[in-house]
C-alpha cells in the first residue's frame, strides 16, 4: 500500500505536525509505504509520476495559498481526480474549518478527517479500510479471479502440464525458465476446464464478464477477447460474414490477414484504391471511391465477379487508421458506404486508443452511443498489445450492431473455427487490464501524456529546424502542418510557436485541409482525413515541394541505419520517411535521445565522417563496398540511385493502377496446395500470375494479390520491382523487405502458377 500525505507541518513541532507524524507511524507499522510532501507542486509531480499511490492525505490549506480560495489545494485535488477518479482523497481539515469547505471540493473528496480531534488509530484504520475498497474496485474481473485462484488453488491435476510451473523445477535448463519469468506467471498459467475462470470459447465466468467490461469501455455492443492477434481477428470477422463467391470490398491497403480471410471463405475481392502523397506515404480512400456508383463501376468492371451472382458486396474492410497515421472521418465514411454494404469492418490494429480522446471524435469504428446507432453492422477489430498496453497477440473484436446484425451465437462459430482451446489466460487478463487502464479520467490523462510528448517532440523538431535554416544549413522536419489557425483571432501560427493546449485539443491543427501544401494530397474533402499526431513521421531532405527529387538528398534508409547503430529501433522507413510512433509508454528521455542522435547524424553528414566511424557495423559486413566512403559520400551514391532507377515515381505509377485479376486469391491458393507453381526469376515475370501476395515493406500494401498478373515487362509492377532489384545489388546491406519475394544471390524470384502447357 502507498499513501501520499500531503502538508506543510510534517516537519514541525506544532500539535498538527505531531498528530499527522502519529497516523504516518501507524501506517508505516502496518507496512504502509507513506510518501511526504509539503507543497501543493510536489505533490502533484508525484501524483503526474506515480500511478501506484493508492490514497491521498491532503491539508485544506497550505503555506503560501490563498487563504480565501485554496487555489493551490483545488488545483491539486484537480489534478489528482484528472488522473484517477477512484483514488481515495482524505481532506485534513479543522472542526472549526468543515463549515467552509466548498460543497465542490466536498464532492471530490472521499472523507473528511481532523487530525487533532480524531485519534491516530482510528484514521490509520480509515486509511487502510479505503485502500483495501480502493484496491478491490481496481482490479477488472479476469485478474481479480486469476489472482484469487491462483492464491487459493496450491495443486492442480489439469493441463498445462507443468502443473503451475512444479515441472520446470525438475531440470536446470526449467529452473532457469522459471526463474527468469517467475512463479505468477505459471501459476496463472490454466487450462480452459479451470470453471472458476470461464472459457474463452463459450465466454462464460469471470472471462465473459471481462469481454463485457471491455465492450464498456470501447462502446461496443459485444466485445471478443482474440489471443493471437488481429491477425486472427481480422480472419475471425471474415469467417463470420462472408462465403464463397461473395464479393467483399476491401481497401488496397490492406494486412495480410485480409488477404488470408479472401483465401480461407473463397470471398471475390473488388479493391478499393487509397491516395499516395509525394513522399510515398499511403492516404486514405477518397470518398469518391466510396460512393455507390463508384462501387457499382468497380465491380461491373472488375474480372473477378462476373461469374457472382449477387452483385451486391457483403462486406467492406477499411483499414484506420493506416500506418502513417491517418484516419478517416468514420462518420462520412459510413455515410458513403452504408448505400452499398451492410456490414464494415475497420481494421484498427493501429488505433485502439482513438476512444479514450477527444482529439480522435468520429473518427474510430466505436465512435459515439451504441443505444443511438442506427447505421450499417460494424466491426473494429485493434491489436491492443501494438498502442494500448497488452501482451503481445491480445487484440480485441468489437461488434456495434446495426443493419443485418449477426447474432453471437453465429459469430461465435466464427469465432471458436480460429481459436485455440488452451488459450493463454495471462494474454487475455493483459487485454482486460488494457481497457482497464483507459476507463474513466485515465484513458483521456494516459493518451494526452503521448500527445504531449509528440507534440512537444515534433515542435523541437521545428525549431532546430528554423534554426538551422536561419544559417542556411538543413536539417530534418516533422511531417505535419507548417502553420496552424489560431481559432479565436483567425490567424496563422508557425507550428513550432503555436501553444501546446491548442496542438493537444484542436483536431483542426491535424485535420489535412484542401490547398495545403505540407501533406502533398491532392483532391481531399475538408475534415475528411486527420493525421493522428502520435504517428510521427520525420522526413529526410530530398523531395520538393512538387514531388520531384531534389539535386541532393538523404535517402531514409541511411538514417534509419544510422539510427540502428546508436541503438534506435524505428517503426517504418520509406525513400524519404521514418516513422516514430509515441506509444503511451513513451518517455521525454527516450525521443530527447532520438533528437540528440538525429544531431548527430547531422554533424556526421555534414563532416562526412567515414563510414567505419559512422556505421562500423554496416563496414565489418561489407568492408569491400563501405570502407574506404564517409556518410555523405554514401548518402551521395543512394540518392543517386534513388532518382537514376526513378523508384519514387516507379513506386507512385504502381500503386495507382491496380493489375489485372485473372482468378481469385481462394483458386491461387488452390494451385499452391497443389503444388501448381514455380519460382519465376523477375526478368521472365511478364504476364504470369503471381501464386502468393508480394508486398512490399513498406509501404506494405499488396503490389500484387495472390491470383494477379505482373503485366508487361515494361509495366509499372515489373519495373518497381525492378528497381527495388537493383537498389539490392549496388547497397548491400540495405536490401528491401519484400514479403512473397526471394532474393537469391541479388535476383529476386516470385512463385508463380503453372502455365499450362
Ligand atoms: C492494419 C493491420 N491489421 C492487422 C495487423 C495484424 O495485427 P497483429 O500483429 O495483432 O496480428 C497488422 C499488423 O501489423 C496491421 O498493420
Amino acid at each position: 500500500m502507498k499513501v501520499l500525505v500531503v502538508n506543510d507541518e510534517l516537519n514541525t513541532s506544532t500539535a498538527k505536525g505531531r498528530a499527522l507524524r502519529d497516523i504516518i507511524s501507524i501506517l508505516i507499522a502496518n507496512e504502509v509505504n507513506v510518501i511526504q510532501s509539503t507543497s501543493a507542486e510536489d505533490a502533484a509531480s508525484i501524483v503526474r509520476s506515480d500511478p501506484s499511490v493508492e490514497c491521498v492525505l491532503v491539508s485544506w490549506w497550505l503555506k503560501g495559498d490563498d487563504a480565501k480560495a485554496n487555489s493551490h489545494i483545488r488545483d491539486l485535488l484537480a489534478i489528482i481526480r484528472s488522473h484517477n477518479d477512484k483514488v481515495p482523497i482524505f481532506l485534513m481539515a479543522g472542526r472549526s474549518e468543515a463549515s467552509i469547505i466548498p460543497t465542490e471540493v466536498m464532492q471530490i473528496v472521499n472523507e473528511l478527517i481532523w487530525p487533532l480531534e480524531d485519534t491516530a488509530d482510528f484514521i490509520a484504520g480509515r486509511i487502510t479500510a479505503e485502500i483495501t475498497r480502493y484496491h478491490e474496485d481496481l482490479l477488472p474481473p479476469l485478474l481479480r479471479n486469476l489472482m484469487k485462484f491462483s492464491r487459493v488453488h496450491e495443486y492442480s491435476w489439469h493441463t498445462p502440464g507443468h502443473t503451475g510451473g512444479t515441472a520446470f523445477l525438475k531440470s536446470p535448463v526449467g529452473r532457469a525458465f522459471y526463474d527468469y519469468f517467475g512463479e505468477n506467471l505459471f501459476r496463472s498459467d490454466l487450462s480452459i476446464s479451470v470453471e472458476e475462470l470461464g472459457s474463452l470459447l463459450t465466454h462464460s465466468g469471470p472471462i465473459g464478464e471481462s469481454e463485457r467490461f471491455a465492450a464498456r469501455i470501447f462502446g461496443a455492443d459485444r466485445s471478443y477477447s482474440v489471443t493471437n492477434g488481429t491477425s486472427t481477428s481480422n480472419r475471425i470477422v471474415f469467417a463470420a460474414t462472408v462465403s464463397a463467391g461473395e464479393i467483399a470490398l476491401c481497401d488496397r491497403n490492406c494486412h495480410k490477414s485480409i488477404e488470408h480471410g479472401l483465401t480461407m471463405t473463397g470471398a471475390v475481392p473488388n479493391y478499393l484504391m487509397p491516395s499516395r502523397n509525394r513522399y510515398g506515404i499511403i492516404g486514405l480512400i477518397h470518398p469518391e471511391h466510396f460512393a455507390p456508383e463508384a462501387i457499382k463501376r468497380s465491380i461491373s468492371s472488375n474480372a473477378l465477379t462476373k461469374n457472382c451472382h449477387n452483385k451486391t458486396p457483403v462486406l467492406a474492410v477499411v483499414t484506420n487508421s493506416t500506418y502513417d497515421g491517418l484516419c478517416y472521418n468514420v462518420t462520412r465514411v459510413i455515410e458513403l458506404l452504408e448505400k452499398s454494404v451492410d456490414r464494415i469492418h475497420f481494421d484498427e490494429a493501429w488505433y485502439a486508443y482513438a476512444r479514450f480522446n477527444p482529439i480522435y471524435e468520429e473518427r474510430f469504428a466505436m465512435h459515439g452511443d451504441p443505444a443511438q446507432y442506427r447505421g450499417p453492422t460494424l466491426f473494429a477489430t485493434q491489436s491492443t498489445h501494438k498502442l494500448l498496453a497488452a501482451l503481445s497477440q491480445a487484440s480485441f473484436i468489437h461488434v456495434r450492431e446495426g443493419r443485418k446484425p449477426i447474432d453471437h451465437v453465429r459469430f461465435n462459430e466464427a469465432f471458436m473455427m480460429h481459436s485455440s482451446t488452451s488459450p493463454q489466460y495471462a494474454i487475455i487478463a493483459s487485454n482486460e487490464v488494457s481497457a482497464a487502464m483507459m476507463d474513466g479520467v485515465a484513458g483521456k490523462a494516459i493518451t494526452t501524456e503521448a500527445i504531449k510528448e509528440a507534440v512537444a517532440f515534433r515542435r523541437m523538431i521545428g525549431r532546430i529546424r528554423k534554426e538551422f535554416a536561419s544559417k542556411h544549413e538543413w536539417f530534418f522536419s516533422t511531417w505535419n502542418a507548417e502553420e496552424v489557425k489560431d481559432p479565436i483571432s483567425g490567424n496563422r501560427i508557425p507550428f513550432e510557436d503555436a501553444p501546446e493546449e491548442l496542438l493537444i485539443n484542436d483536431a483542426d491543427c491535424w485535420v489535412l485541409h484542401p490547398g495545403d501544401t505540407w501533406h502533398g494530397f491532392e483532391n481531399l474533402e475538408d475534415d475528411y482525413c486527420m493525421l493522428d499526431p502520435i504517428k510521427v513521421s520525420v522526413v529526410t531532405p530530398g523531395v520538393s515541394v512538387n514531388g520531384s527529387l531534389e539535386l541532393t538528398g538523404i535517402p531514409a534508409t541511411l538514417v534509419t541505419a544510422y539510427l540502428d547503430q546508436n541503438g534506435i529501433i524505428v517503426e517504418k522507413t520509406t525513400d524519404f520517411t521514418i516513422l516514430f510512433l509515441f506509444s503511451i509508454g513513451v518517455t521525454r528521455g527516450k525521443w530527447g535521445t532520438l533528437v540528440n542522435t538525429l544531431l548527430k547524424f547531422k554533424h556526421d553528414y555534414d563532416n562526412n565522417t567515414r563510414l567505419t566511424e559512422a556505421l562500423p557495423n554496416l563496414v565489418a559486413a561489407h568492408p569491400k563496398n563501405y570502407s574506404s566512403m564517409g556518410l555523405r559520400d554514401l548518402a551521395d551514391e543512394m540518392f543517386t540511385q534513388i532518382k537514376k532507377s526513378g523508384q519514387t515515381q516507379l513506386l507512385e505509377d504502381a500503386f495507382s493502377a491496380l493489375p489485372s485479376p485473372t482468378m481469385t486469391p481462394a483458386e491461387a491458393y488452390r494451385h499452391l496446395v497443389h503444388n501448381e507453381i514455380e519460382r519465376v526469376p523477375l526478368d521472365k515475370m511478364a504476364g504470369r500470375v503471381v501464386a502468393t501476395g508480394v508486398v512490399p515493406y513498406p509501404p506494405s500494401i499488396p503490389k500484387l494479390m495472390p491470383g494477379e498478373s505482373a503485366g508487361p515487362d515494361n509495366g509499372s509492377h515489373v519495373n518497381y520491382l525492378r528497381a527495388l532489384q537493383s537498389g539490392d545489388r549496388s547497397f548491400p546491406g540495405f536490401e528491401h523487405d519484400i514479403h512473397g519475394v526471394e532474393n537469391i544471390d541479388g535476383t529476386y524470384f516470385i512463385s508463380c502458377i503453372k502455365n499450362k502447357d
